[in-house]
């Protein structure tokens, strides 16, 4: 069965991907990654102008219905991921290569989009306007005024097809305006939902939160999240009149929780707490329970059910 997709003019050969900052900060794993079975389309870490070691450890927890991460964009520098492609687009040329670009201020953003640009093996660049864990730096895509400044520069600048990592939304008029937005850029996707922010987890026996970094603060992924991915995804699709592919990501741990991802709008998905718990392995088997979904509901292909979700009248 076929689980093809395209995102804007870039054709995948499945659905899946792995979130930013999953099993993607070094060579070797990104390599590895791009061989796994199943895969469509990899995406390496945030990339910062310079190379960083992120926040003090424990920085990253697990529990059964998902995880908190406080990384602080530990990455190799963007000319790591810009090296990366030549030797990419040589052993992988069927799956694309998308650099997610976090730069710590606007001006370095302009330069790592001038640079990425001129990069054959480079499919696409995802900007990151969602990374909640830097101490004392805002979350930019929660700032409206800094969010349009950043598009309407990095749009001039960017030659690559540009998506955008968004965090969570809740407020429908939040919703409005940002999709509004979104809308005046050629944009060729946005991905939905980065880690909710600052959430806390508690560790029961000892009293003391899970993560060092932000006294315990952290993003939430994983099951705890599905449902603030689907209505993001959801409304995007919807607000953005079907004309935007949606990369959807939050929460999935089986072939349904993909379903309803392309049911609500998604034309791909990014697998990250699911791909830290079982391995690139997750690919495969999310694909196998996915076909099977789709044979019993005679679907055969992405297209067939995606934006398809039914009210109720
Ligand atoms: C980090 C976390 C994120 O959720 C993100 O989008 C980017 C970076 C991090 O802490 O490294």
């Amino acid at each position: 069965m076929n689980l093809s997709t395209h995102i804007q003019s870039i054709d995948l050969k499945s659905i899946f991907m792995n979130a930013s900052g999953v099993y993607c900060t070094t060579q070797n794993e990104l390599q590895t990654l791009s061989n796994a079975k199943s895969i469509g389309a990899v995406v390496s870490k945030s990339a910062t102008k310079d190379p960083r070691l992120g926040n003090p450890l424990p920085r990253y927890f697990e529990t059964p219905l998902g995880s908190i991460n406080s990384m602080g964009l530990p990455n190799e520098g963007y000319e790591y991921y810009a090296r990366y492609a030549d030797f990419h687009q040589k052993n992988c040329p069927n799956v694309p290569y998308i650099v997610s670009v976090a730069g710590l201020y606007l001006q370095d953003n302009l330069q790592i989009m001038s640079e990425l640009s001129q990069i054959d093996g480079i499919s696409a660049i995802e900007l990151n306007l969602s990374c909640p864990n830097i101490p004392n730096k805002s979350l930019i895509a929660y700032d409206y005024q800094q969010t349009q400044k950043a598009l309407d520069l990095v749009s001039k600048r960017c030659t690559k097809p540009l998506g955008l990592k968004l965090p969570p939304y809740f407020d429908v008029v939040d919703f409005e305006r940002y999709a509004r937005l979104f809308s005046q850029y050629d944009l060729a996707f946005i991905t939905s939902i980065n880690s909710i922010p600052n959430g806390l987890i508690v560790d029961f026996e000892t009293e003391t939160v899970a993560i060092k970094p932000k006294n315990g603060l952290g993003g939430l992924g994983g099951a705890y999240i599905k449902p603030t991915t689907l209505a993001n995804i959801h409304l995007f699709y919807e607000l953005m009149d079907k004309k935007v592919a949606i990369i959807g990501c939050g929460g999935i741990e089986n072939g349904q929780d993909v379903f309803e991802h392309i049911l609500c709008g998604a034309s791909a998905v990014q697998i990250g707490t699911q791909l830290m718990k079982e391995g690139i392995g997750v690919f495969e088997r999310l694909a196998t329970e996915l076909q099977a979904i789709m044979k019993q509901k005679n679907y055969d292909s992405i297209g067939d059910f995606k934006g398809k979700l039914k009210t109720i009248v």
